[in-house]
């Protein structure tokens, strides 16, 4: 197929000016880029984000018109059972993003890089992050942390891979922060803010607050000219995430800044029970699910 300039986000030659398509609720079918996101800050447009960790949901939410899935390392705890973020690794994450780009067409897909596969130096951030570009197609990849990390920021950009910081409540250093709590209070307020800004001059294209007073996230936002996407920031961040589990009632437990949008884990319960029932009764299979 052969590209079109303006369709892909390349340099386009022609002269024919269109209107643009907002990231969620036009009719835009291409893959959402860095350029799109960028766009809609300048025009003061909200976006929603949301998790992704298989191929048929990130479908369902690709149809869904959400632009941009985040393949987290909270598949840590709602994938693989752990009670933090801590231990899941970059072998873990990587066909679980690869099922998320195959299961997707629209929307842009970031890897999560988990705890261990950057600290350490901007070469070993790089090495992780190329294994997420090439090995699973990721477009964008996401880290956690603000100065401590500004060099890693400005090595991924500079090898051309697209990052999205991580502020506030950075799950990762859970043990660190000594519990989930609420980040950016008081003088870590001013501290929080720097470290957005140090973010964008790196070349991040985007940073999650998580759970920080809504007047800081309203100030970072005002501040920045990349787009701030909250977690538990209040209703003031240019875009809003949740993890998809939390969201659709699947998780047991969700904090304060969850919303339910619907009973997914009542649902399957009862799927579950139905089905059971009619495998003990005999009503299943019937002659409609049988060959004949
Ligand atoms: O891992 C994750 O799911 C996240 C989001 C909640 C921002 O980092």
């Amino acid at each position: 197929m052969t590209a079109q300039a303006g369709d892909s986000g390349m340099a386009a030659t022609s002269t024919r000016t269109t209107t643009p398509e907002p990231l969620y609720g036009g009719r835009g079918t291409r893959r959402v880029t860095v350029r799109d996101i960028a766009a809609a800050k300048s025009r003061g447009e909200r976006w929603p984000m949301l998790t992704a960790y298989d191929a048929l949901t990130a479908r369902i939410f690709d149809e869904a018109g959400i632009p941009v899935l985040l393949v987290g390392d909270s598949a840590s705890m709602v994938v693989f059972g752990h009670d933090t973020t801590i231990p899941v690794t970059v072998d873990d994450l990587l066909p679980l993003t690869a099922a998320v780009v195959r299961g997707t067409s629209r929307a842009m897909v970031v890897a999560d890089l988990p705890f261990g596969s950057y600290q350490g130096s901007p070469e070993t951030a790089l090495a992780a992050a190329t294994r997420f570009l090439k090995e699973a197609g990721a477009h964008a990849i996401k880290l956690e942390g603000g100065q401590r990390v500004v060099r890693q920021v400005e090595d991924l950009v500079a090898a051309g891979i697209p990052v999205m910081a991580h502020l506030g409540l950075t799950p990762q250093s859970v043990n660190a922060f000594g519990g989930y709590r609420v980040q950016g209070r008081g003088e870590d307020g001013e501290r929080l803010l720097h470290d957005a800004k140090a973010l964008q001059a790196a070349g991040a294209f985007s940073v999650v607050l998580e759970a920080v007073p809504t007047e800081l996230a309203s100030r970072v936002t005002a501040s920045l000219s990349i787009p701030t996407i909250g977690i538990g920031a209040g209703p003031d961040c240019d875009a809003q995430v949740l993890v998809w589990q939390d969201m659709a009632g699947l998780s047991p437990r969700t904090p304060k800044f969850v919303k339910r949008y619907a009973d997914v884990g009542g649902a399957l319960r009862e799927a579950a029970r139905s089905f059971a029932d009619e495998v003990v009764s005999g009503a299943f299979p019937d002659e409609e699910h049988s060959y004949r």
